[in-house]
Protein backbone atom coordinates (compact mmCIF):
# COMPACT_ATOMS: atom_id res chain seq x y z
CA UNK A 1 0.00 0.00 0.00
CA UNK A 2 0.97 3.64 -0.53
CA UNK A 3 0.09 7.02 -0.07
CA UNK A 4 0.66 10.13 -1.29
CA UNK A 5 0.42 12.96 1.14
CA UNK A 6 0.14 16.38 0.31
CA UNK A 7 0.49 19.96 2.99
CA UNK A 8 -1.47 22.23 0.68
CA UNK A 9 -0.28 25.67 2.73
CA UNK A 10 2.13 28.56 2.17
CA UNK A 11 4.15 27.02 5.11
CA UNK A 12 5.48 23.95 5.61
CA UNK A 13 5.66 23.68 9.58
CA UNK A 14 2.38 24.56 10.45
CA UNK A 15 -0.92 23.19 11.20
CA UNK A 16 -1.68 21.50 7.33
CA UNK A 17 1.65 19.97 8.20
CA UNK A 18 1.42 18.80 11.54
CA UNK A 19 -2.32 17.26 10.32
CA UNK A 20 -0.64 15.44 7.50
CA UNK A 21 2.17 14.27 9.59
CA UNK A 22 0.00 12.73 11.90
CA UNK A 23 -1.91 11.12 9.71
CA UNK A 24 1.75 9.76 7.87
CA UNK A 25 2.48 8.57 11.51
CA UNK A 26 -0.68 6.70 11.70
CA UNK A 27 -0.67 5.30 8.12
CA UNK A 28 3.25 4.60 8.43
CA UNK A 29 2.30 2.12 12.10
CA UNK A 30 0.03 0.37 9.55
CA UNK A 31 2.80 -0.65 7.28
CA UNK A 32 1.50 1.82 4.14
CA UNK A 33 4.90 3.11 2.31
CA UNK A 34 4.11 6.95 2.31
CA UNK A 35 4.91 9.83 0.14
CA UNK A 36 5.12 13.14 1.61
CA UNK A 37 5.00 16.98 -0.57
CA UNK A 38 5.18 20.69 0.61
CA UNK A 39 3.16 22.29 -2.14
CA UNK A 40 5.63 25.59 -0.98
CA UNK A 41 8.75 23.83 -0.96
CA UNK A 42 7.96 22.11 -4.91
CA UNK A 43 8.75 23.81 -7.96
CA UNK A 44 5.63 24.59 -9.45
CA UNK A 45 4.93 27.14 -12.23
CA UNK A 46 1.49 28.54 -13.71
CA UNK A 47 -0.45 26.81 -16.03
CA UNK A 48 0.02 29.24 -18.89
CA UNK A 49 -3.40 28.25 -20.70
CA UNK A 50 -2.42 27.21 -23.83
CA UNK A 51 -4.32 24.22 -23.79
CA UNK A 52 -1.69 22.06 -25.23
CA UNK A 53 -2.06 19.50 -23.13
CA UNK A 54 -5.51 18.77 -24.68
CA UNK A 55 -3.38 18.05 -27.74
CA UNK A 56 0.04 16.37 -26.56
CA UNK A 57 -1.40 14.83 -22.99
CA UNK A 58 1.26 16.10 -21.57
CA UNK A 59 2.75 20.16 -20.65
CA UNK A 60 5.38 21.51 -22.36
CA UNK A 61 6.54 22.76 -18.79
CA UNK A 62 9.05 20.52 -17.02
CA UNK A 63 9.03 21.09 -12.98
CA UNK A 64 7.84 19.05 -9.93
CA UNK A 65 4.41 18.38 -11.15
CA UNK A 66 4.70 15.00 -13.40
CA UNK A 67 5.94 13.46 -10.02
CA UNK A 68 3.59 14.52 -7.55
CA UNK A 69 0.95 13.32 -10.14
CA UNK A 70 2.89 10.12 -10.74
CA UNK A 71 2.66 9.14 -7.22
CA UNK A 72 -0.60 10.44 -6.70
CA UNK A 73 -1.28 8.07 -9.56
CA UNK A 74 0.58 4.92 -8.37
CA UNK A 75 -0.77 5.60 -4.48
CA UNK A 76 -3.69 3.52 -3.20
CA UNK A 77 -4.28 6.85 -0.84
CA UNK A 78 -4.08 10.73 -1.08
CA UNK A 79 -4.17 13.02 1.23
CA UNK A 80 -4.36 16.91 0.60
CA UNK A 81 -4.64 19.22 3.46
CA UNK A 82 -4.75 22.83 3.48
CA UNK A 83 -5.84 25.95 5.13
CA UNK A 84 -8.23 28.48 4.38
CA UNK A 85 -6.58 31.60 2.59
CA UNK A 86 -9.44 34.20 2.17
CA UNK A 87 -11.95 31.23 2.05
CA UNK A 88 -10.57 29.22 -0.80
CA UNK A 89 -7.75 27.12 -1.12
CA UNK A 90 -3.86 28.50 -1.28
CA UNK A 91 -2.63 30.16 -4.33
CA UNK A 92 0.50 27.70 -4.21
CA UNK A 93 -2.38 24.90 -4.05
CA UNK A 94 -4.47 26.06 -6.78
CA UNK A 95 -1.36 26.74 -9.26
CA UNK A 96 -0.93 22.83 -9.01
CA UNK A 97 -4.30 22.12 -9.02
CA UNK A 98 -4.38 23.91 -12.56
CA UNK A 99 -1.37 22.42 -13.78
CA UNK A 100 -3.24 19.08 -13.48
CA UNK A 101 -5.33 19.64 -16.98
CA UNK A 102 -3.27 17.02 -18.93
CA UNK A 103 -4.32 14.47 -16.20
CA UNK A 104 -8.36 15.62 -15.77
CA UNK A 105 -10.93 13.42 -16.95
CA UNK A 106 -11.89 16.39 -19.39
CA UNK A 107 -8.96 15.52 -21.44
CA UNK A 108 -9.24 13.69 -24.21
CA UNK A 109 -5.28 12.66 -24.58
CA UNK A 110 -4.54 12.32 -21.12
CA UNK A 111 -1.31 10.01 -20.82
CA UNK A 112 -1.30 9.21 -17.15
CA UNK A 113 -4.36 7.45 -15.57
CA UNK A 114 -4.20 5.42 -12.10
CA UNK A 115 -4.36 1.65 -12.84
CA UNK A 116 -5.82 0.79 -10.00
CA UNK A 117 -8.11 2.46 -7.16
CA UNK A 118 -7.17 5.66 -5.43
CA UNK A 119 -9.19 6.68 -2.68
CA UNK A 120 -8.86 10.19 -1.18
CA UNK A 121 -8.52 12.39 2.02
CA UNK A 122 -9.48 15.99 2.21
CA UNK A 123 -8.48 18.18 5.39
CA UNK A 124 -9.52 21.66 6.03
CA UNK A 125 -8.23 23.94 8.56
CA UNK A 126 -9.05 27.76 8.93
CA UNK A 127 -9.01 30.80 11.65
CA UNK A 128 -12.74 31.41 12.44
CA UNK A 129 -15.33 29.59 13.65
CA UNK A 130 -17.72 28.87 10.42
CA UNK A 131 -17.58 25.24 9.34
CA UNK A 132 -19.49 26.41 6.36
CA UNK A 133 -15.90 28.37 4.98
CA UNK A 134 -13.90 25.10 5.52
CA UNK A 135 -16.45 22.90 2.93
CA UNK A 136 -15.41 25.38 0.14
CA UNK A 137 -11.85 24.04 0.89
CA UNK A 138 -13.18 20.49 1.33
CA UNK A 139 -15.02 20.69 -1.95
CA UNK A 140 -12.49 22.33 -3.77
CA UNK A 141 -10.03 19.36 -3.01
CA UNK A 142 -12.71 16.75 -3.81
CA UNK A 143 -13.70 18.31 -7.18
CA UNK A 144 -9.67 17.98 -7.80
CA UNK A 145 -9.82 14.38 -7.03
CA UNK A 146 -13.31 13.80 -8.90
CA UNK A 147 -11.04 14.28 -12.26
CA UNK A 148 -8.86 12.89 -11.32
CA UNK A 149 -10.63 9.80 -10.66
CA UNK A 150 -10.20 9.71 -6.92
CA UNK A 151 -13.05 8.78 -4.81
CA UNK A 152 -12.87 11.12 -1.23
CA UNK A 153 -13.45 8.73 1.53
CA UNK A 154 -12.58 11.01 4.35
CA UNK A 155 -13.35 15.05 5.07
CA UNK A 156 -12.17 16.84 8.07
CA UNK A 157 -12.49 19.96 8.97
CA UNK A 158 -10.54 22.02 11.60
CA UNK A 159 -11.75 25.45 12.50
CA UNK A 160 -10.63 27.96 15.32
CA UNK A 161 -6.87 27.08 14.38
CA UNK A 162 -5.11 30.33 13.44
CA UNK A 163 -1.97 28.77 14.73
CA UNK A 164 -0.13 25.61 15.49
CA UNK A 165 -0.55 26.40 19.19
CA UNK A 166 -4.70 26.33 18.65
CA UNK A 167 -4.29 23.41 16.63
CA UNK A 168 -2.48 21.57 19.96
CA UNK A 169 -4.81 23.62 22.56
CA UNK A 170 -7.79 22.91 21.50
CA UNK A 171 -8.09 19.86 18.59
CA UNK A 172 -6.03 17.04 20.57
CA UNK A 173 -9.42 14.59 19.47
CA UNK A 174 -9.04 15.76 15.82
CA UNK A 175 -5.66 14.72 15.89
CA UNK A 176 -6.38 11.67 17.49
CA UNK A 177 -9.05 11.09 14.73
CA UNK A 178 -6.61 11.59 11.79
CA UNK A 179 -3.52 9.23 13.54
CA UNK A 180 -6.35 6.23 13.70
CA UNK A 181 -7.35 7.50 10.65
CA UNK A 182 -4.20 6.53 9.04
CA UNK A 183 -3.72 3.66 11.48
CA UNK A 184 -7.24 1.79 10.27
CA UNK A 185 -6.26 2.05 6.79
CA UNK A 186 -5.06 -1.26 4.63
C1 LIG B 1 -3.20 35.00 3.48
C2 LIG B 1 -4.05 34.34 4.52
C3 LIG B 1 -5.41 34.37 4.39
C4 LIG B 1 -6.23 33.76 5.35
N1 LIG B 1 -7.57 33.82 5.19
C5 LIG B 1 -8.37 33.17 6.10
C6 LIG B 1 -9.78 33.15 5.92
O1 LIG B 1 -10.34 33.69 4.96
N2 LIG B 1 -10.54 32.50 6.83
C7 LIG B 1 -9.98 31.90 7.93
O2 LIG B 1 -10.71 31.32 8.73
N3 LIG B 1 -8.63 31.87 8.10
C8 LIG B 1 -7.82 32.50 7.23
N4 LIG B 1 -6.46 32.49 7.38
C9 LIG B 1 -5.90 31.78 8.53
C10 LIG B 1 -5.41 30.37 8.16
O3 LIG B 1 -6.43 29.61 7.57
C11 LIG B 1 -4.94 29.68 9.46
O4 LIG B 1 -3.92 30.46 10.06
C12 LIG B 1 -4.47 28.26 9.23
O5 LIG B 1 -4.38 27.62 10.48
C13 LIG B 1 -3.09 28.22 8.58
O6 LIG B 1 -2.70 26.88 8.37
P1 LIG B 1 -1.15 26.48 8.26
O7 LIG B 1 -0.55 26.69 9.65
O8 LIG B 1 -1.13 25.07 7.86
O9 LIG B 1 -0.53 27.38 7.25
C14 LIG B 1 -5.63 33.12 6.46
C15 LIG B 1 -4.24 33.08 6.57
C16 LIG B 1 -3.45 33.68 5.62
C17 LIG B 1 -1.94 33.63 5.76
Amino acid sequence: MKATCIVGSARNNGSCAYLIDTLISGMKAAGIQTVKYCISDCNINYCTGCKKCYVNGKCFQNDDVIKIVSDILSSDYVAIAAPSYWADIPAQLKTFIDRNTPYGDTNPNRALVANKPVKGIAIAVRAGIRETENEIILNAIDHYYGHLGIQTIKRISVCQTNTLDDLLNRHNDVIDEIYNFGNSLN
